[in-house]
């Protein structure tokens, strides 16, 4: 691994506009369990219940899982190694953006100023009526489902459930990120969702290098991932960080 990883830094070194893509697999070591392969949280919970239809037709039935699923974790949860890593980075320009799927804010609790949240965030709430938005600590969510102070509505978390479109402003900003990038370092991502998963192409088709950091193999390895860091992220991203450091230990 020295050889390959010492390559990768090589070429985050050598980058004019480098961004990272970030997928649930960043937040195993915060204790976030993946969405899908072992343990996964699809393995647990039917998908079907973050329906937007279902959600619409029974709010308090889905505000009971999401409670489950989201709030209950992750509302005491940290950013690991990995996301401190990305932080450091950013501060040193070394990447210009992140581009995440999750929605745990474990970005922006580590620092990062530059981040967007494709699958949007558990922080925040919107009325499904008038579109007023609370803080997530706004709910008691012990009486479900919250509703709006402004006209009663149904709140939900600001996150894209199946069948809803992702928010537009944060898909147009992703486009333009990965159009500017001339090396992507895709981290902790199955790359299976869309439109997220057409991110990598669209970087590679404008002559992007790709960095990919997973403990297994995914849809892009073979296909568009120039080094491939097969390990845990937390690990792979601290030994990059000393390589884009060291000359200052
Ligand atoms: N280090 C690095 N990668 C890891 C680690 C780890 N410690 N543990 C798991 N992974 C990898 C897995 O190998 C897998 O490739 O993280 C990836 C997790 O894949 P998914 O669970 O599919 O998560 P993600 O790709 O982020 O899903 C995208 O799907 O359900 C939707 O909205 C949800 O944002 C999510 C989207």
């Amino acid at each position: 691994m020295d050889d390959i990883i010492e390559r990768a830094a090589d070429m985050i070194r050598s980058a004019k506009y480098a961004v990272a893509f970030t997928g649930a697999g960043i937040s195993v070591n915060s204790g976030i369990p993946t969405f899908r392969g072992e343990g996964g949280i699809w393995n647990e919970v039917d998908p079907n219940y973050f329906n937007l239809e279902f959600f619409h037709r029974k709010p308090a039935l889905t505000w009971q899982i999401i409670k489950q699923v989201f709030y209950d974790k992750l509302t005491n949860v940290k950013p690991n190694k990995a996301h401190f890593v990305l932080s450091v980075m950013e501060q040193r320009a070394t990447i210009k953006s992140i581009i995440t799927q999750n929605i745990d804010h474990l970005h922006q609790d580590a620092g990062n100023k530059n981040v967007i949240e494709l699958h949007g965030t558990y922080k925040r709430l919107i009325c499904t009526k008038c579109s007023t938005e609370y803080g997530y600590r706004f709910a008691d969510l012990n009486f479900l489902p919250p509703t709006c102070i402004v006209c009663r509505g149904i709140l939900k978390p600001d996150f894209v459930f199946f069948n809803e479109p992702l928010p537009e402003e944060a898909i147009n900003n992703a486009f333009e990120e990965v159009k500017k990038a001339d090396l992507l370092l895709i981290i902790g991502t199955r790359a299976e969702v869309h439109p997220a998963n057409t991110l990598p192409q669209i970087a590679k088709e404008k002559g992007a290098k790709i960095i990919e950091i997973n403990v297994s193999k995914t849809l892009l390895t073979d296909y568009i991932t120039d080094i491939f860091l097969k390990g845990d992220a937390s690990n792979v991203m601290e030994q990059l960080c000393t390589l884009l450091t060291c000359e200052e230990h």
